[in-house]
């Protein structure tokens, strides 16, 4: 482990370096780049599920004023094929999902490629498409990992035979829905080439969580080498994953200015278009079996997934995960299986298997604690772990119950009434509820490097890393100072780009353990050759390095949610959302905090509000707007705080620090759930909670 970071600047609530540029408009978002004379490009989708393009009849649109070129499956240059199936866009007729690329325009105008588009005519050969997840389907099938790398089925003991015997049991299934990631920025490419065949070179502006990443994958289809590929996304505004991996829009932006002999061509993907190809969350049914003594011990405790997949390209969403590391249990099972489905491929979004995968579970337990007529704060403090169930290794640091009772206390919890349904204000049921969190602690030793440069006095950091409105590029300029030991006045930072040292993605909350673990190291191998005085111009760059895993590391949070139902409409309102999380040293306070108000905004937007609602007649996602696909506002979010407990591990890396971009969105849907069976009475199973699954005719009397 390498030596901790001395902290001065790191822990405090510094403002965003980035701020000033963001709000008077300066920052260039991937649209905004000041490249010259652009083409636009806009994309022809499938209108149906499953098939084959047969033909099409571009004469229409070609002859429309401004259009440069219509790239159809049977004239769209060739690509290395065999990577990464998502991506090879235009490279055959095969049909595979409602809403696929199946041609492009590239024309004068963003309007004129828009109306040109409309104007092609695609003819299909129609098979019969099946867009139905069930988990009675005899096709279902076991993939051979989930997402990343995890084994698929896990066993220990016996747990049907414990549940069989218990004294106390839980045995249902509950289901999350399809949700589509929604950044407040939509995913944008701008490509250029320079160069003929032999010299060709690729610049892309794009708006990607990792522009290192997104190269290779691009070299890869484009058979480049990387370094002739340069990603710039010195901004991006938002990704939740769906930035995470390149999706089809980026190689066909790529494509098409193949086309343009040397002229821009720029991708602004949709709103609408984000409901087809830039991923989506896989709905989930999970059946839970939860096996206890009268105490509330755990003997038993299973997960059984079902999700879907694409069948043209396998995601396997990870949802049994946090069944096998949360609670301790003799007896343990998780499986993961799948239906491959005429539907885009699902991909991540903010805790892919994490946020499904707490819903059961928590959700589950309340019912336990009902069943054992404990409290569900209680039934959870009794299955606290000694050590991390699935791996029997030693927790690093696992705060949970610390993180229960500092939340219990400051909710009010003791006064909480025993009986469901018993709290009644004027037209509304009034409860609270409780759910666990918990996300990994993700790390790539030795994967990032990053370059410090003194010049006119200051220091220039760079790093390829991503900043998607986290706040990474102040924690990092924090870091920075601290690891050089000046003050962050002193420090510039620049990331984005992959002129810059090498960085992973900004996923799996493991971005500034990683890139700051390469930071520091960077800045004390400059020390280490320059010292504390530095000469203009002097520069290195440098990598941590790798250490040997020998603990289980995790961040934990407990949620506690109180849900108000009008008794006569079912109307759901969730005023008061606490959430205490044990996330390692907090770098910023005020980014993480907003990193976690965030995470828990979107849990409660998924416990309320959001479904895409696949059509199975015509297989696709017919609420694919803002009109439609509904995301808590304002309005629907009257409090939600989030705070945290001092921790001091020090076997996470060199600033102490857990990741905390993802573990506000898990359990949070849980917790609501749990509160609105307390105000109720009514145990919701199926997100999200409508009015309909909550009104009873007799709710009022
Ligand atoms: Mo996050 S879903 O790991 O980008």
């Amino acid at each position: 482990m390498t030596e901790p970071l001395r902290t001065r600047a790191v822990g405090t609530d510094l403002e965003r370096v980035d701020g000033w540029a963001k709000v008077t408009g300066v920052a260039p978002y991937a649209d905004e780049h000041p490249v010259p004379n652009p083409a636009y490009l806009q994309a022809v989708q499938s209108t149906v599920a499953r098939g084959r393009v047969t033909e099409v009849d571009a004469r229409a649109a070609t002859a429309l004023d401004g259009v440069l070129t219509v790239l159809t499956p049977f004239n769209a240059p060739p690509l290395r094929l065999g990577h990464d199936a998502e991506l090879e866009v235009l490279q055959s007729d095969a049909v595979w999902f409602r809403g696929q690329i199946v041609a492009a325009v590239v024309a004068e105008t963003p309007e004129i490629a828009r109306q040109a588009a409309d104007l092609v005519r695609v003819s299909f050969d129609v098979r019969p498409h099946d867009v139905t997840l069930s988990a009675d389907r005899d096709d279902l099938y076991k993939p051979e990992v989930v997402n990343p790398r995890h084994p698929t089925d896990t066993l220990t003991g016996d747990p049907d035979s414990a549940f069989d015997s218990a004294d106390r049991a839980v045995d249902a299934t509950y289901t999350t829905a399809m949700y589509h990631n929604n950044p407040m920025e939509p995913h944008t490419t701008v490509a250029v080439w320079h160069g003929d065949d032999d010299t060709a070179a690729l610049t892309l502006y794009d708006s990607t969580q990792g522009v290192h990443p997104l190269r290779d994958a691009v070299a890869a289809v484009f058979d480049l080498a990387p370094e002739r590929i340069r990603v710039v996304s010195p901004y991006v505004g938002g990704g939740f994953g769906s930035k995470g991996r390149p999706h089809a829009h980026v190689v066909l932006a790529a494509l098409a200015a193949r086309r343009t002999e040397g002229r821009a061509v720029t991708f602004a993907v949709s709103r609408r278009q984000m409901f087809s190809f830039v991923g989506y969350r896989t709905p989930t049914i999970q059946r839970m079996r939860l096996s206890a003594g009268t105490d509330g011990r755990l003997t038993g405790i299973s997960n059984d997934v079902v999700e879907l997949t694409a069948r043209f390209k396998e995601f396997a969403e990870q949802t049994g995960l946090p069944t096998r590391t949360m609670y301790a249990a003799p007896h343990r099972r998780t499986t993961h299986r799948l239906a491959a489905l005429d539907v885009p491929v699902p991909s991540w979004m903010r805790a892919p298997g994490e946020c499904p995968g707490m819903f059961a579970p928590e959700v589950a337990m309340d019912e336990l604690a009902e069943a054992c007529g404990l409290d569900p704060v209680e039934l959870r403090l009794r299955n606290e772990p000694e050590r991390d169930p699935d791996t029997g290794l030693p927790f690093s640091t696992r705060n949970f119950v610390a993180c229960l009772t500092e939340g219990a206390r400051r909710f009010g919890w003791e006064s909480r009434p025993r009986v469901s349904r018993s709290t009644r204000d004027g037209d509304w049921w009034v409860g609270t509820g409780v759910a666990g969190s918990t996300y990994p602690v993700l790390r790539q030793p030795g994967s990032a490097a990053a370059s410090v440069r003194y010049r006119d006095g200051r220091y220039e950091v760079g790093i390829g890393a991503a900043d998607l409105g986290t706040g990474s590029s102040t924690v990092l300029t924090q870091i920075a100072a601290d690891a050089l030991d000046v003050a962050v006045d002193d420090v510039d930072l620049r990331i984005g780009d992959t002129a810059l040292p090498r960085a992973p993605v900004a996923g799996g909350s493991s971005g500034t353990a990683n890139w700051g673990s390469a930071v520091v190291a960077a800045a004390r191998q400059f020390r280490g050759k320059y010292g504390p005085d530095p000469a203009d111009g002097d520069e290195y760059t440098g990598s941590d390095d790798g250490g040997k895993k020998r603990f289980a590391m995790a961040a934990y949070g407990a949620q506690f949610a109180e849900a108000r139902v009008n008794v006569h409409t079912g109307e759901i309102r969730v005023p008061r959302l606490l959430g205490v999380f044990a996330v390692g040293r907090v770098i910023n306070p005020r980014t993480a905090r907003s990193q976690l108000v965030g995470g828990m905004t979107m849990g409660l937007s998924m416990a309320l509000h959001e479904a895409s609602v696949l059509d199975e007649r015509f297989g696709f996602v017919v609420n694919h707007d803002f009109a439609e696909y509904h995301i808590a506002t304002c309005a629907d979010v009257p409090s939600v705080e989030a705070r945290w407990i001092d921790e001091d591990d020090p076997h996470l890396n060199p600033m102490g620090s857990k990741g905390i971009g993802e573990i506000g969105i898990v359990g949070t849907a849980a917790a609501i759930v749990n509160a609105v069976h307390h105000a109720t009475g009514v145990r919701i199973r199926d997100l999200p909670i409508t009015n309909d699954k909550v009104f009873e005719p007799n709710l009022s009397m």
